[in-house]
């Protein structure tokens, strides 16, 4: 008899023919985040969980999976799944890293660009009839190139980040855990405190994971560091930065910018403050969203699945579990 496995969410692509050749798989019809109650019933026989980044793996739901050998997560972060509770029960946890780095540091180049070039504020000017006759002080941004971009998180985004800032003629600072020689070597990327790379930074890129350390890592102290004419773009998790730190900041001329690929809270209200902010260029978690990538990322975590399933190693373990 083929093991049940749960697919929380329908994947571009055709990861789940494979899935389905290795198991009995029940996939949740409708396109929006899974009913938790209908997860918990689900959950009860199966052997495997294929979920998203939406969904919470937390003991709620692991004490309903007595079954459940493999958690496969279609995206990189897994801050939605609770590590300990699935390593004490013997639970394999799979993620998706490299095939969506360089969409995400797609994005944040994207975000880099248009919140420091005023792109969002200039588009909807642009379609409100709004385009006066040149004008030698309209729309004044910041420049990018040449100027200090500061990273923290040298991981795989952070350095995906840091080899297109060569293009830019960019100084790179970075906040890691451990140094980068690799990194320093390719784009003279200089390792430092979180602290000075507030203060010196034009532009500061978060890509750290979000964890109990990094919750708000980003907060009113960090953010009076930065300089008066700096961008935050933030690509990892929204919950790292302190949101109402951040539309203070943003809205007393503390930073100048942020271009947001993730918020506190997700999805963010149409009436939240931030969305009042003209310096505030936010994009609705966007990160790994092209046709290619998602593909991909449904392919690994089909891979981490069936492995999980055949009791065989992860091709992408998440550490750890
Ligand atoms: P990664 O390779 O694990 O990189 C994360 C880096 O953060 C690591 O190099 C680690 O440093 C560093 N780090 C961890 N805790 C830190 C701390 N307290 N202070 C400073 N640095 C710290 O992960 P990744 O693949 O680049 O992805 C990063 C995150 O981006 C994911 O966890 C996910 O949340 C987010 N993400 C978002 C999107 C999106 O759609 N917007 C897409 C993909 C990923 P060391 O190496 O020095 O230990
Ligand atoms: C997206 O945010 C991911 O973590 O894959
Ligand atoms: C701008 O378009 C210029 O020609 O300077």
């Amino acid at each position: 008899m083929k093991p049940r496995v749960v697919v929380t969410r329908n994947p571009p692509g055709d990861a789940l023919r494979r899935v389905r050749e290795a198991a009995e798989v029940w996939v949740w019809p409708e396109n929006r985040p899974i009913d938790r109650m209908v997860l918990h019933t689900q959950i009860a026989e199966a052997a495997g969980l294929y979920c998203m980044l939406t969904d919470q793996v937390d003991t709620d739901l692991l004490a309903r999976a007595p079954l459940l050998r493999v958690v496969s997560n279609m995206a990189v972060g897994f801050d939605n799944i609770d590590l300990a509770a699935c390593a004490e029960r013997g639970i394999a946890v799979g993620h998706t890293p490299d095939v969506l780095t360089d969409s995400t540091a797609d994005i944040a180049w994207m975000l880099i660009l248009g919140a420091s070039r005023r792109m969002s504020e200039g588009i909807d000017v642009v379609r409100s009839g709004g385009w006066g006759e040149w004008n030698p002080s309209w729309l004044l941004g910041r420049d990018v190139s040449n100027t200090t971009l500061g990273i923290i998180g040298m991981g795989r985004i952070g350095r995906a980040v840091a080899r297109r800032a060569v293009g830019f003629a960019m100084p790179i600072l970075y906040a890691s855990r451990s140094d980068k020689p690799d990194v320093e070597e390719a784009t003279g990327a200089v390792r430092v405190s979180l602290r000075e790379l507030l203060v010196r930074s034009d532009h500061v890129l978060v890509a750290v994971p979000l964890s109990a350390e990094t919750r708000h890592l980003i907060g009113r102290d960090e953010l009076e560091l930065m300089k008066p004419t700096s961008n935050l773009v933030n690509i990892a998790r929204g919950p790292i930065v302190d949101t109402d730190a951040l539309v203070d900041a943003l809205t007393a001329g503390v930073i100048r910018c942020a271009g947001l690929d993730v918020t506190d809270p997700e999805p963010l209200p149409s009436d939240h403050p931030l969305l009042d902010l003209p310096n505030c260029t936010v994009v609705p978690h966007t990160g790994s969203s092209t046709w290619e990538t998602r593909a991909a990322m449904a392919d690994v975590a089909a891979d981490n699945l069936i492995a999980g399933l055949d009791g065989a190693p992860l091709p992408y373990r998440v550490p750890g579990t």
